[in-house]
């Protein structure tokens, strides 16, 4: 699977004729204007997500209208995802799926976007001859110059990184949009430079977007009747802005602060955490305002320090303790915390997987997204350290964790049985057409009767039961 950085409902994903993996998403019919047909499949995290409504947006005004039909589309874009190999394999597989279709439709063009396109660049067009158009996660500006250059018989790459580029001022086309809940992309890039990941190579150096355009996003999706926003970023805690003339400073906790001021009703999640930035200020902040929702995506990786050092994660054990001690003591046992875990990296013994088996103990974390360890080419581990653990081991260690790892979120969901949960209403419930599913504030799944509540109520549902992935309950 690849890797939300927070969880998703795909009850609005579009048909396919192919079977596509659970967390691809498909571009929505959002406009029927005849103009030519764009369609679009995001692959990896929301980042991606987002990315492709900025995409939407910036084709949409060059005539192309969005469709869930593949066969159909005169463009068929790829967001790509490069975290794992088998992201990777998964899009080459894909490819292959697409020649088929423009076999049938010869001038049907076919572009890769995304993580993969800036990893791989020009060598894209060696390998996969049906690509035409390569472009990398800072160049959407570039799209419709290079589409018209592909247009004209040629095949085009821009792949060039930018210190600046936020896409501030595009207004996002809202793709897959149950009209409920909306990504708000604060920041792009990463530097932070854990040894095993590739993110810092394929978006660049981190980069924070105008505070008052995020204000004005979040604002603007209020008023045409969204009730929830997420603000993205690989590091959000590290998220800082200043106005050109140095008279204003926003770090992540004032921003948030400003989000959640937009009005009451609005909802603010937030993602990702990194736990070396996590401050007291923003918890302190998410304690003050109730519709900051009470959940925190605090990756830790490993459970080891010798094994997080490695890493290059900059925190050792104690300290992500101690960060988990301080959401309990300022938000309470409620808040929900979820993690990332990576199984078998390089050098890793057995004590120590057993320790990463402790911190989850610990931590008694909500929910987790676990992987095991996948080398990427260019990253500090592939240069510097060898991929020696059999994947037989990391396969069995991955495996522990995830059975762990549910233990405790099953724990977590019964503890929420028996009390009143305020529910943000986002879809019909996927097994019943009676029924609605929403989210609490710690992000779990509540269904409950349908009666006369509708998309983007908040419902106070009295919760009788639990699935062990969602609660049971009826609205009081
Ligand atoms: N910025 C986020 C993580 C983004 S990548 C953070 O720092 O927490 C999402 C997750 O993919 C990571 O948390 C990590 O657990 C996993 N991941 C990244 N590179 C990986 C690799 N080479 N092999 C296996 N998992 C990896
Ligand atoms: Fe990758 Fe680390 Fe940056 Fe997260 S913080 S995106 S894991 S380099
Ligand atoms: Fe996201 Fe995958 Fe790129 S997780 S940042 S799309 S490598």
């Amino acid at each position: 699977m690849s890797q939300p950085l927070i969880t998703l409902d795909f009850l609005d994903k579009a048909p396919t004729a192919e079977a596509l993996p659970a967390d691809v998403r498909v571009s929505a019919p959002t406009r029927t204007g005849g103009g030519r047909k764009l369609y679009i499949e995001s692959y990896g995290c929301q980042m991606n997500f987002s990315d492709s409504e900025i995409v939407s947006s910036i084709l949409a005004a060059e005539g192309f209208d969005t469709t869930d039909d593949l066969a159909g589309a005169d463009l068929v874009l790829l967001n790509t995802c490069s975290i794992r190999e088998k992201a990777e394999q998964t899009v080459r597989m894909r490819l292959k799926q697409i020649n088929s279709h423009k076999k049938r439709k010869p001038d049907m063009l076919v572009g890769v976007l995304g993580c993969m396109a800036e990893r791989l660049k020009s060598k894209f067009l060696e390998e996969e001859k049906i690509v035409d158009l390569v472009v990398g996660p800072d160049a959407y500006r570039d799209l419709p110059q290079l589409i018209s250059r592909v247009d004209g018989g040629q095949k085009a790459v821009n792949v060039l990184l930018s210190r600046e580029e936020t896409y501030a001022d595009i207004t996002p086309v809202r793709l897959n949009s149950n009209g409920v809940t909306a990504f708000i992309s604060i920041m792009r890039g990463c530097d932070n430079m854990c040894s095993f990941c590739v993110v810092p190579f394929t978006r660049g150096r981190e980069r924070s977007r105008d505070a008052h355009s995020i204000v004005r996003e979040a604002s603007e999706l209020f008023a045409s009747g969204y009730k929830e926003v997420t603000l993205l970023g690989q590091n959000v805690d590290s998220y800082k802005w200043a106005s050109e003339d140095g008279q204003e400073r926003v770090n992540f906790a004032q921003l948030l602060e400003r989000v959640a001021l937009v009005s009451p009703g609005l909802r603010v999640r937030f993602s990702t955490s990194h736990p070396k930035d996590i401050t007291d200020e923003v918890l302190h902040t998410m304690a003050r305002h109730e519709n900051i929702c009470k959940y925190i995506h605090l990756p830790a990786q490993s459970g080891n320090s010798r094994v997080l050092e490695l890493m290059n994660r900059t925190y050792d054990r104690p300290w992500y303790e101690e960060r988990v001690q301080a959401i309990r003591r300022i938000l309470g046992e409620d808040c929900a915390i979820s993690t990332d875990m990576i199984a078998g990296f390089c050098s890793e013994t057995e004590a120590e997987h057993q320790d990463t088996l402790s911190l989850i103990d610990f931590a008694q974390y909500d929910m987790g997204y676990n992987f095991f360890y996948s080398e990427r080419p260019g990253t500090l581990a592939a240069r510097k350290l060898a991929d020696d653990i059999p994947l037989e081991t990391k396969k069995r260690r991955l495996q522990e964790i995830i059975d762990r790892q549910q233990l405790h979120a099953r724990a977590r969901y019964a503890r929420m049985v028996g009390r009143v949960h305020k529910v943000l209403v986002e879809n019909t419930s996927k097994r019943s057409q009676e029924h609605l599913s929403g989210r609490n504030s710690q992000n779990q799944v509540v269904i409950f009767p349908k009666q006369n509540f509708v998309k983007g109520d908040y419902v106070n549902v009295f919760v009788t039961s639990t699935t062990g992935g969602a609660l049971l309950g009826e609205a009081v």
